[in-house]
């Protein structure tokens, strides 16, 4: 039996997990891994191809054949497992070994493991991982949270993994306790309103000048060679392309309209109102999601809920670059709510967040990586206090050279019928945050009218409350 001999342990031996072993070992380091499902226990082994790599059968064997003190990585799904295997390691582990959570665990999970296993002298991360199994294999960008310590133990090997951009490697130790897990919710937070908006343009073309999929694929390519650049519009020109093997229709055609979700975009949205921070393109992104789920109630609606609805008459190239324009623009309203709500967080949680750093390890490996990042990289560079990116002098001019475009496409979904909703979100907040003034006076005098609440006024400090003259209560 190996004893004392592999540099990391790995729990959870998925594909993510398996990818993740080969990775390291294809950097130089020896992992042992574990899991309950014996069959990738083997299947590790069995497909390491000389790699320095141990499936251990028993957690025994697995403590036993890591180089102490130890180093153990969790790539199992979030919430009562990552509790249950953290319980059943407890009794092998020893003062300074190092547990490294690297799942999409909640924040607020990660900061009472982290206090919980320090009691015990064992030292907690948080760190997100973005970038599917591909990413785990070839470079993933990391967001590792927890002691600063803990991480220097752990910089090394995490560098060597991850993915690089102009060689700089996508991972920085972010901050402490659950700093890592923050950043990758709202990493998922974006990735939500980022998904659903293209999916918009997608409706949009389909519904108003027919589009079909070869067309939609030259069109998603062709926009992946300019600003809109990023991982998500390649491999949606890639989907528009893919053909279905068991009707060689597409196989766009023949998915359900029907989307799931593992809970970190509502997670993030459910974070940010409990900070009275505003981040509605992903708010809406969930609730679209949480519409399409709705399919049968939707199927006999449209049958019940028919309008006259008005036939699009422009040019299809002219709707598309619309689109191209509305598209930027909601891009550039999703990456600035995120990064708003991190700020706020980094505040309320003492995560004393970089964001141009955080801007920086998006920019390889991960599902929101785009050419978008490195203008927003600049921009918390030259201004790390920034309170929004929309008013950064470059991003607020992008935004002004798309708006008349955006305006347009918003406005054909609206005439034809073809809900926009994040795009329409991310057009409302950027009205609103760039409105002086906005109707929440009247807000205001309601919520005194019938409940007393108070209000400020504009011309004098101070609390107020009236005895409003034709109070209906
Ligand atoms: C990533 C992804 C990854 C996962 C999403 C999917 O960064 O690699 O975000 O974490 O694929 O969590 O989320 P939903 O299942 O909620 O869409």
């Amino acid at each position: 039996m190996a004893t004392q001999e592999y540099d990391y342990g790995m729990i959870g031996l998925g594909t993510m997990g398996q990818n993740l072993v080969y990775n390291m070992c294809d950097h130089g380091y020896s992992v042992a891994g574990f899991d309950k499902d014996t069959a990738k226990v083997n299947s590790l082994e069995s497909n390491a191809g000389g790699r320095k790599v141990l499936g251990a059968h028993t957690l025994n064997d697995f403590i036993g054949a890591l180089k102490s003190p130890r180093v153990i990585m969790l790539l199992v799904p979030a919430g009562a497992i990552v509790d249950a295997v953290i319980n059943e390691l407890k009794p092998f582990l020893s003062n300074d070994d190092l547990v490294m959570d690297c799942g999409n665990s909640h924040f607020t999970d990660t900061d009472v493991r982290t206090q919980q296993l320090a009691k015990e002298h064992i030292h907690f991360m948080g760190v997100g991982i973005s970038g599917g199994e591909y990413g785990a294999r070839y470079g993933p960008s990391i967001m590792p949270g927890g002691a600063k310590e803990a991480y220097e133990r752990i910089a090394p090997m995490l560098k060597s993994v991850s993915a690089k951009v102009n060689d700089e490697p996508c991972v920085t130790w972010l901050g402490p306790g659950s700093a890592g897990h923050y950043v990758k919710m709202v990493h998922n937070g974006i990735e939500y309103g980022l998904m659903q908006l293209i999916a918009e343009a997608y409706h949009l073309m389909k519904e108003c000048i027919g589009i079909g999929n070869d067309d939609l694929h030259k069109v998603f390519a062709k926009w992946n060679e300019g600003r809109l650049k990023s991982y998500l519009i390649e491999i949606t020109a890639d989907i528009f392309s893919q053909e279905d093997d068991l009707t060689k229709n597409r196989l766009i055609d023949m998915i359900l309209d029907a989307s799931k979700q593992n809970g970190t975009g509502q997670w993030t949205s459910q974070s940010a109102m409990g900070l009275y921070l505003p981040v509605p393109n992903i708010d809406t992104a969930v609730s679209t999601r949480d519409l399409s789920g709705l399919k049968e109630e939707r199927v006999a609606a449209q049958k019940k809920l028919q309008w006259n609805k008005a036939t699009f008459k422009g040019q299809p190239n002219e709707l598309i670059d619309w689109l191209e324009n509305a598209v930027y623009f909601s891009m550039i309203t999703t990456y600035a709510q995120g990064m708003s709500l991190l700020q706020r967080a980094s505040k309320e949680y003492g995560y004393d967040l970089k964001l141009n750093e955080v801007a920086s390890i998006w920019r390889g490996g991960c599902i929101i990586r785009s050419v978008l990042l490195d203008d927003i990289l600049s921009a918390y560079s030259n201004e790390p206090a920034l309170v929004n990116l929309v008013v950064n002098e470059g991003l607020a001019n992008k935004l002004q050279s798309c708006q008349d475009g955006f305006r347009l496409a918003i406005k054909t979904g609206i005439e034809t019928g073809v809900p926009l909703p994040v795009m329409m979100s991310s057009l409302a907040y950027y009205d609103g945050y760039r409105s002086g003034w906005l109707p929440a006076n009247l807000i205001q005098a309601q919520r005194d009218y019938f409940g007393a609440h108070t209000y400020e006024r504009t011309d004098r400090a101070g609390i107020f409350h009236t005895q409003w003259s034709q109070n209906k209560q």
